[in-house]
């Protein structure tokens, strides 16, 4: 039956060091507020006990600048979802737990949403910038974060399967590592993406993986990189300072050739040419030219969420928890969150 009253969600995303919430009314954004942790740069990555510790310094303030922004109240809600799994434990349960005590007080459903599944459904929000284009069912999402590499196959907002995933190292931490060798701090995807807007390419050449299927692998990369730098290190103390740009661009080049590699695969395999990308990586500039590149090459329709639903946002779990509710999908508040989670 069709919904007749407008449908508020609050959601909040607290999987790993963004505190975050958003408002959706009937599927339309109206608030994407993020708290960033700039506690853990100087660690060198994200520090668990301190992500949590932020996230309860943060949950308050973020979800009441939400619903501010929104030009809601809190009274409004007519659920309130969150984020219940993969992420780290201390963090996903400052957020569970927030949003179980709201549900509680208000009375309101509460929903569960996989932060894998967000990613994927944040090409629903919006897609080249325009919120009028979004990508129709099936497509498939590149998914590619700090944590994870999937190629999804979406045949409805809920039917969503994993037909491709890394068996090591997510790309993400592909960039991340590389960039710690480099010298440079985390996160490092950002800095490598700037830095290869300067440098060649094709300068340097790094091993890609012969994995089978659809699956991925970038442990050999990373020891690949390693390995050439402590080589050319040796011969030239300066060698990194030197040709920083150039290694940031070929490192680049090498993890999108392997990404679009198996997108093309997966796309001869399964026939579906409308492609989307997601997660942090998928901020990527090269990654972003190179799948509108091979788009236009190859006939594919190309979605690419605006930058600020790419990384961890909680407008991705608003939009999935309004899928979910007009589904009826709704968790009991003894519900626990989990660091892992199959899907
Ligand atoms: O999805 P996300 O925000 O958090 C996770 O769920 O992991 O992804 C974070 C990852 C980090 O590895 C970060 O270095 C990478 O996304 N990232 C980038 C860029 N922006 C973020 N990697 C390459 N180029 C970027 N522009
Ligand atoms: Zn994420």
């Amino acid at each position: 039956m069709a919904q007749l009253n407008p449908v508020s969600i609050l959601a909040i995303e607290s999987s790993c060091d963004e505190t975050a919430a958003s408002i959706c009314v009937d599927g339309r954004i109206l608030s994407n507020y993020i708290a960033n942790q700039t506690v853990h740069e100087k660690y060198g990555g994200v520090v668990p006990e301190l992500a949590s510790r932020a996230h309860m310094q943060h949950i308050v303030p973020v979800v009441d600048a939400a619903l501010k922004e929104a030009g809601r109240s809190v009274q409004d809600m007519d659920a309130i979802a969150f984020t219940q799994a993969p992420g780290l434990i201390g963090s996903l349960l400052v957020g569970s737990q927030f949003a179980k005590s709201l549900a509680m007080a208000l009375d309101k459903p509460l929903i569960a949403v996989h932060h894998m599944q967000a990613h994927v459904l944040a090409n629903l929000i919006t897609a080249n910038g325009d919120e009028n284009n979004k990508p129709d069912f099936p497509f498939l999402c590149l998914t590619v974060s700090g944590g994870h590499t999937q190629i999804v196959l979406a045949s409805s907002p809920l039917d969503l399967k994993v037909i491709g995933e890394t068996i090591d190292d997510a790309a993400g931490e592909a960039f991340d590592k590389s960039a710690k060798i480099l010298g440079l701090p985390y996160p490092g995807g950002p800095l490598i993406d700037k830095y290869a807007k300067e440098g060649n390419p094709l300068k340097f050449k790094f091993a890609e993986p012969q994995i089978p299927e659809l699956n991925f692998s970038f442990s050999g990369l990373k020891t690949s990189v390693l390995y050439f730098i402590q080589a050319e290190t040796r011969k030239d103390e300066r060698f990194i300072e030197k040709n920083l740009n150039d290694l940031c661009a070929s490192i680049q080049h090498t993890i999108i050739h392997i990404l679009l590699k198996k997108l093309n695969k997966a796309v001869q395999q399964t026939g579906v040419k409308r492609i989307c990308i997601a997660g942090g990586v998928s901020a990527n500039s090269g990654l972003r030219n190179a799948l509108k590149e091979m788009g236009n090459k190859k006939g594919w329709q190309t979605f690419i969420p605006k930058f600020e639903y790419c990384t961890d946002n909680a407008a991705m779990i608003a939009i999935t928890a309004y899928h979910k509710y007009l589904n009826k999908e709704f968790v009991d508040l003894d519900i626990s969150p989990s660091a892992r989670a199959e899907w």
